[in-house]
């Protein structure tokens, strides 16, 4: 099946037309070994398997990286083609965001406001906003989040469950690079010294394993 790019929602709905239950990956691009698990995990549910490329502004806040986050379309789509994806959705930011960013957003209730998100304070309206958006616009029978971001999955999953959405939310288990660090987009910005120290956290989760 060649690979379609929906640059908008009446794209997007055509390119689905009749293909049966969906697979949806949301992303923002940047497509690493560990999107490619998430990619890969997808096309084990349903018929089709969408990636969504949008990187969010409002889960950014102003001091955030959103004008520096990596931007790698075309070997993103080539990513996606080789991992089975039917349809990459590849909105700009009128088509997620048609009446501008003021409007009406998701509030993620207590959750939202501990741990990543003492932290970062609007970070998962912003994430859960565009979830919505997404799940509205892609009507998935399945959405794949991976568990790196665990926090983010169980929010999305409990807003799938609060606010009826009828998607089943699924997880996928992290992909690490061989010193134990979570692949991630932003790795990239890591110094030598500060990737080293990253390597703790995976450390302290193999030290904390209970043996049975
Ligand atoms: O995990 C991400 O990459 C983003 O938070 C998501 C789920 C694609 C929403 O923008």
């Amino acid at each position: 099946m060649t690979l379609v790019v929906a640059r908008t929602r009446t794209e997007l709905r055509a390119s689905l037309e009749g293909k049966g239950e969906v697979s949806l990956v949301p992303t923002m691009g940047a497509l690493h070994d560990g999107h490619l698990r998430l990619l890969e995990h997808a096309t084990g549910f349903g018929d089709i398997t969408v990636a969504s490329i949008f990187v969010n502004p409002t889960q950014f806040s102003p001091s955030e990286d959103f004008a520096e986050y990596p931007r790698t379309f075309d070997s993103d789509v080539e990513r996606c083609e080789k991992a089975g994806v039917a349809v990459v959705f590849a909105p700009e930011l009128d088509e997620m965001y048609p009446a501008g960013t003021g409007g009406i957003t998701v509030d993620p209730g207590p959750l939202g406001s501990v741990l990543e998100g003492a932290s970062r304070p609007a970070h998962f309206r912003g994430v859960l906003t565009v979830v919505s958006k997404l799940v509205g616009i892609v009507r998935p029978d399945f959405a794949v989040f991976g568990e790196k971001d665990y926090q983010q999955l169980i929010l999305i999953a409990e807003m799938s469950r609060d606010l009826c959405m009828g998607v089943k939310v699924v997880g996928c288990p992290s992909v690490r690079e061989a010193d134990g660090l979570a692949m991630s987009s932003r790795n990239r910005y890591l110094s030598a010294e500060q990737r080293e120290q990253a390597t703790a956290l995976s450390r302290a989760l193999r030290a904390g394993v209970v043996q049975a």
